[in-house]
């Protein structure tokens, strides 16, 4: 038997996530990274959620927009089932040992590391020169994020998966660099029959707060009849659904709408085929529909119950930064001296 220790033995289980209030919450936040969120905090893991209001800034944003935006996400996490006092929710920017962290890391991360980052290919685009710096450098803040609390599980949809494998990449040259072994190896848990939404318009590219076309997205606010208007709408092709998964092949819009449902139902790809393998889309479409509205509107109803009174959110987003202060401050003194920097006596 190996005597070699898991590289997170020593730490204690720990689970980080984030979102950017840069837009409304998406159907692709919720399945892809919130009810996973919502997994985890039922497991009894110590849970911290952010707001990464930080992260939002690397492109413009307006700035009562991104107060309102934030408070609607915050509000978004308790309505769809994260509890305050389970889990930590609180905005990045009242927990600053994230952007201490960031700067440090900005020194211990490569150019050549971030510039191979594919979401900074397709933000920054031809337009490379006209992006912000911080843009740039989004991913060891990330990293911050993540290791700032010693997080050793990180639920996030599958286009964050190359994010958090350049954190193991930085935690693992700042350990060897330090001759240390202070940060653990967090692991990114990509989970569910959803990890990847796609448009409602065009099965090739991903449902995002930031697509110029709404029909493209179902988002948490959407109402009812908006929710399946949107779905009654969405691209198909004009076969009827397979009977299993590997029917779906090549097929990616069909694939798409058959995931929403499987990620809303809590059921595997296949078990939802068992079910609906051989009906049209007219047939189908009314079903995701009435699932989906069952699913998303009890949250949105929440969610505008929880935006009437911004003050207690604030309160809730201040409490959860101060428990997270907490675990984020002494970890960030031992970092100042890991590093040689003269601290305060
Ligand atoms: P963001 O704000 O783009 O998205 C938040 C979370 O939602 C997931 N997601 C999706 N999942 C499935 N299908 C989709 N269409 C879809 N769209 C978004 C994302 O994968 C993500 O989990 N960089 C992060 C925020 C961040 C973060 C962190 C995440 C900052 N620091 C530390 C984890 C840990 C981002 O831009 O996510």
């Amino acid at each position: 038997m190996s005597t070699e220790q898991a590289p997170n033995a020593n730490f204690k289980p720990r689970v980080f996530s984030g979102i950017q209030p840069s837009g409304g919450l998406t159907l692709g936040n919720y399945l892809g990274a919130i009810k996973r969120f919502v997994d985890k905090q039922e497991e009894g893991i110590e849970t911290l959620y952010c707001m990464v209001d930080m992260h939002a800034i690397t492109v413009w944003q307006d700035p009562a927009a991104l107060r309102r935006q934030t408070r609607e996400l915050a509000a978004g996490y308790i309505a769809a089932g994260l509890d305050p006092a389970k889990s930590m929710l609180y905005n990045q920017s009242q927990v600053t040992e994230h952007v201490q962290l960031g700067w440090i890391f900005n020194c211990v991360a490569r150019m050549g590391w971030m510039g191979r980052m594919t979401q900074w290919k397709d933000k920054a685009g031809k337009n490379a020169e006209k992006a912000s710096l911080g843009l740039f450098a989004y991913p060891a803040l990330m990293a911050a994020d993540i290791l700032v609390c010693h997080a050793t599980e990180v639920p996030v949809g599958e286009d964050q998966k190359q994010h958090v494998e350049l954190t193991r990449d930085i935690a693992a040259k700042f350990n060897h660099d330090y001759e240390t072994d202070f940060f653990p190896m967090p692991e990114p848990l990509i989970q569910g029959a959803a990890t990847r939404v796609m448009s409602l318009r065009d099965g090739s590219k991903k449902m995002s707060k930031s697509d110029p076309s709404d029909a493209s997205r179902i988002n948490m606010t959407d109402d009812a009849d908006t929710i399946a208007k949107k779905i009654r709408k969405a691209k198909t092709d004009p076969d009827a659904l397979p009977s299993d998964a590997k029917g779906l092949e090549d097929r990616p819009e069909a694939r798409n709408l058959v995931n929403i449902y499987a990620g809303l139902a809590d059921m595997s790809v296949d078990q939802v085929l068992a079910d609906v393998g051989g009906k049209q889309f007219g047939e189908f479409k009314p079903m995701l529909a009435d699932l989906a509205v069952a699913k998303l509107s009890p949250i949105s109803t929440e969610m505008g119950r929880l935006m009437q009174d911004p003050a207690e959110i604030d309160r809730t987003l201040t409490a959860g930064a101060n428990r997270a202060r907490d675990i984020a401050a002494p970890i960030m003194d031992r970092v100042y001296n890991i590093v040689g920097m003269v601290r305060p006596v």
